[in-house]
């Protein structure tokens, strides 16, 4: 359906669990309170709120987390996902520690899209910025699921969040030597893996890092490949700006909330693993429908109400964010209560 601004809403992002098996210092430090079980919506549920979604005009879906992968189930609901009609593709996004043992029961349920969240090839500092990591097992994942995906032509993306690793390393008293987020470059020119750039939103504790100027980066990397192009081919349904470099087998992708502002082409709304309907990342608008889910109701009048509340969320959704504005944000969680 169309928002108030006009904007098509198809693609809705759930997160499915807070939990996550990793600690990356700008997301989920140590000592966050996890949410207890019983607050978290069942399967079930998240199915029920896709399923209204898939009524009003939701086409895509993105599984987030936390890391979607530590809640069990997690495929067979994404193979629900894929059984709702109108539903047309389902993605992931994960750190990729689980990857390699979920790998092919992610293929068997029908996945349309895994995107790896990785920012940096260093194993010390990578260990370090995520509370312990292990860069070898998501480095082997990537690699078993770029040979898996390839012929089934699934796109599979490197997510970094855009952030100066050698200051980051100083900060974490850790030795790094390496050339900074340029490092990242090296997968897409060996691989057929996209690599994005994410500029570092004060959401959360990415409240306590500056963000990366992605204009600064474009013109370093317009600067060290002349050819480089934009790339118009679509490579998923979200915010990133792509661009071609001669010789590379991936391309490369900027998501630059703060200095290059997409919400007026936004089209997506999230559901929080508390069952939360939220219109943007940056707002605490939105309803609260596990409200809805758990009233007893019966299934015709819950969908009833349902559709009505995500039918005027969706309608109301904030026109942009308001990042450069930080006293105006309204949303105060985490990034891994609300799934990136
Ligand atoms: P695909 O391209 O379809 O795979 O989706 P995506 O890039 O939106 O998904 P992903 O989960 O990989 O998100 C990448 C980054 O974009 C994360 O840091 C998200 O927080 C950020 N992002 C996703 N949607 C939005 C949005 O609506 N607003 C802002 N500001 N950032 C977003
Ligand atoms: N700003 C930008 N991206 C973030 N992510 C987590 N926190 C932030 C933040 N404050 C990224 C993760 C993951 C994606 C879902 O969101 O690295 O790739
Ligand atoms: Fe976990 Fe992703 Fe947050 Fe890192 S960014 S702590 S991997 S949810």
């Amino acid at each position: 359906m169309k928002d108030h601004l006009g904007r098509t809403i198809d693609y809705m992002r759930i997160s499915i669990t807070d939990r996550c098996n990793l600690r990356c210092r700008y997301c989920m430090p140590e000592g966050i309170d996890c949410i207890p079980m019983t607050e978290i919506l069942t399967l079930e549920e998240y199915r029920q709120v896709a399923a209204c979604g898939a009524a009003l005009g939701i086409r895509r879906i993105k599984v987030t987390g936390g890391e979607p992968l530590v809640r069990l189930g997690c495929c067979d609901f994404i193979r629900m996902l894929k059984e709702i009609p109108g539903i047309e593709k389902v993605t992931i996004t994960t750190n990729g520690i689980l990857l390699g043992k979920y790998l092919e029961e992610l293929l068997q349920a029908g996945i349309d899209g895994i995107n790896i969240s990785l920012d940096t090839l260093d194993p010390r500092l990578y260990s370090a910025l995520t509370g312990g990591g292990e860069l070898k097992s998501v480095l082997s994942a990537l690699t078993d699921t770029l040979r898996a995906c390839k012929d089934r032509q699934i796109p599979v993306k490197i997510n970094t969040v855009s952030m100066d690793l050698k200051q980051a390393a100083l900060q974490l008293g850790c030795s790094y030597d390496g050339p900074g987020w340029q490092e990242m470059l090296e997968l897409a020119r060996r691989y057929p893996v996209d690599v994005r750039f994410i500029e570092m939103m004060p959401i959360g504790y990415g409240k306590l890092y500056g963000s990366a100027d992605h204009q600064k980066i474009l013109k370093q990397l317009k600067d060290r490949y002349p050819d480089m192009e934009e790339d118009h081919k679509v490579h998923g349904y979200g915010p990133a700006v792509y661009y071609r470099i001669p010789g590379f087998q991936g391309s490369i992708g900027l998501i630059s909330a703060l200095h290059g502002k997409f919400c007026h082409s936004c089209n997506r709304v999230r559901l929080t693993s508390q069952g939360y309907l939220k219109s943007c990342l940056c707002y605490e608008d939105g309803a609260d429908l596990k409200k809805i889910l758990q009233s007893g109701k019966g299934r015709e009048e819950t969908e009833r109400e349902l559709l009505a509340v995500m039918r005027q969320v969706i309608g109301d959704k904030p026109g942009e964010h308001c990042f450069e504005h930080p006293e105006r944000i309204t949303e105060h969680e985490n990034m891994v209560k609300i799934g990136g």
